[in-house]
């Protein structure tokens, strides 16, 4: 039978039955190209998975192996606590971030450490061996059985890790990877997918866990067809302002854990470093007495983290007034400035209204919106909030506080850094145990909440 060939977009990568001049998906010009039959069909059973192949059949739940999955520390605890606990043997990670972030750095560190007791082979496409080796004195990091290889075949890559068997296996980048199987260049959608899928079969046959380096494109999404993201078992994003030296890390997907994880780490000239208590950091450097800022508490993961929110409301020059918020999502700022207006009776729907949360946070949780309603306030009037103060709670639309959960983690972390009150929604103090030293203020709307924070 004749092989049948597809016609493929090689920017998003959508496949079609015939040759178009536009893609029906993404609409660029000029940029379907046909899929060579026959590697195609390789594909199917590239060189990883070449290996036995099982016949298929279904298991009843009770036969499947349940034990848990296998995992293992990579030294930085930040880092193992987004992968749900360290690295689950076996799994495919894909750490993505914009270039001098710090990927590599991050994943040159874990070596050090993972290296002490397992094979490692990293493999780098763009920078020499000697230049990882000069890193890596640089970081301190050396280890008998850590391998690099600067190689971007994918098929040499593969021969390798099969010569070698290590346990963990950094590829940075994926965008680097070139598969002779499909004539498309490097970082185009079609080898990206094909290198991925190689690496993913590497992966789960050997147990190999494996590290992918994925480049963000300007968008900040990982460069590459988004099936890459559903081919991985977890995605990770390095993400930091340039200017400043702290680094986010967060998980978008995790098969193995919870997504709500986050790792702080900070730049020094030795590497990164860990920041155990992001609090700390985030309310380094406040203002005091200052008007337009406000404390919360919110919960990332399972950890209690305190955030500082600013806004500034001043008279716009505009016939529309300008709105912007960085921090915080916008429909959701512009809601709590609806709210403020409405049902605190503050006109400042002529006013240009700004709202940023400090330290690159980003704030999704509506515990946040009774501060970010008090930074707002304060800013309006001039006043500031009253020393000392964190505020939990959601607003409603008819301005009412709601409780929210996790309150007696959120109470004990404002204490531990020296908060002496609280204001939260009135009902929002069933079981929680507030810490000593602590005093507690409660307010029923927004109106009552403003005038216990500004007086
Ligand atoms: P790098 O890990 O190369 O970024 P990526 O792989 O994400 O592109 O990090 C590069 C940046 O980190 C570079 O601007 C220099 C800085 N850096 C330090 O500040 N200290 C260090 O010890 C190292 C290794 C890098
Ligand atoms: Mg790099």
């Amino acid at each position: 039978m004749k092989a049948k060939t597809v016609f493929f977009c090689t920017a998003c990568g959508n496949e079609t039955p015939k040759w178009q001049g536009r893609c029906s998906a993404c609409g660029a010009w000029n940029t379907i190209a046909e899929q060579p039959a026959e590697p195609k069909s390789k594909s199917g059973g590239t060189r990883a998975s070449s290996g036995a192949r099982h016949p298929g059949r279904a298991k009843p739940l009770h036969e499947v192996d349940g034990s848990s999955e296998l995992r293992f520390g990579t030294g930085l605890g930040e880092f193992d606590r987004v992968l749900g606990g360290g690295a689950v043997r076996g799994s495919l990670v894909l750490v993505g971030g914009a270039p001098g972030v710090g990927k590599s750095t991050l994943l040159l560190q874990i070596c050090g450490y993972i290296g002490q007791n397992a094979k490692i082979l990293y493999v780098t496409g763009e920078e020499s061996e000697r230049q990882l080796k000069m890193r890596a004195q640089r970081l301190g990091v050396n280890g008998g059985s850590f391998y690099v290889m600067a190689e971007t075949a994918l098929d040499d890559i593969l021969d390798a890790a099969g010569e070698l068997a290590p346990d963990v296996m950094i590829i940075d980048s994926i965008q680097t990877l070139y598969s002779g199987a499909v004539g498309a260049s490097p970082g185009s959608v079609v080898q990206v997918k094909e290198c991925t899928m190689s690496l993913l079969q590497l992966s789960k046959q050997q147990g190999v866990t494996v590290f992918l380096v994925g480049h963000v494109n300007k968008e900040g999404a990982i460069a590459g067809p988004k099936v890459l993201e559903h081919m991985v078992d977890c995605v990770l994003y390095f993400e930091g302002e340039q200017a400043s030296s702290y680094r986010i890390l967060r998980a978008a997907k995790n098969r193995f854990g919870s997504t709500n994880e986050i790792g702080v780490f900070e730049m020094l000239d030795k590497g990164l470093s860990e920041v155990a208590n992001p609090s700390e950091l985030l309310l380094s450097g406040r203002p005091e007495a200052a008007p337009g800022t406000c404390v919360t508490c919110v919960i990332e993961g399972t950890r209690p983290i305190l955030a500082e929110i600013q806004a500034l409301v001043t008279a716009s020059c505009y016939n529309v007034p300008r709105r912007n918020a960085n921090g915080v999502e916008y429909n959701r700022a512009m809601m709590l400035l609806a709210v403020l207006e409405k049902r605190s009776g503050l006109r400042i729907a002529a006013n240009d209204a700004y709202i940023n949360v400090i330290g690159g946070l980003t704030v999704d949780e509506p515990s946040a919106d009774l501060a970010i309603i008090l930074a707002l306030a304060s800013s309006f009037r001039d006043k500031p909030v009253r020393e000392d103060l964190v505020a939990v709670g959601e607003v409603g639309l008819t301005g009412e506080l709601r409780p929210v959960t996790g309150m007696t983690m959120r109470l004990a972390e404002a204490r531990r850094l020296g908060f002496k009150t609280v204001l939260v929604p009135k009902n929002a103090m069933g079981k929680v145990t507030v810490p000593d030293g602590l005093t507690v203020l409660t307010a029923r709307n927004i109106s009552e909440a403003i005038a216990q924070a500004l007086s």
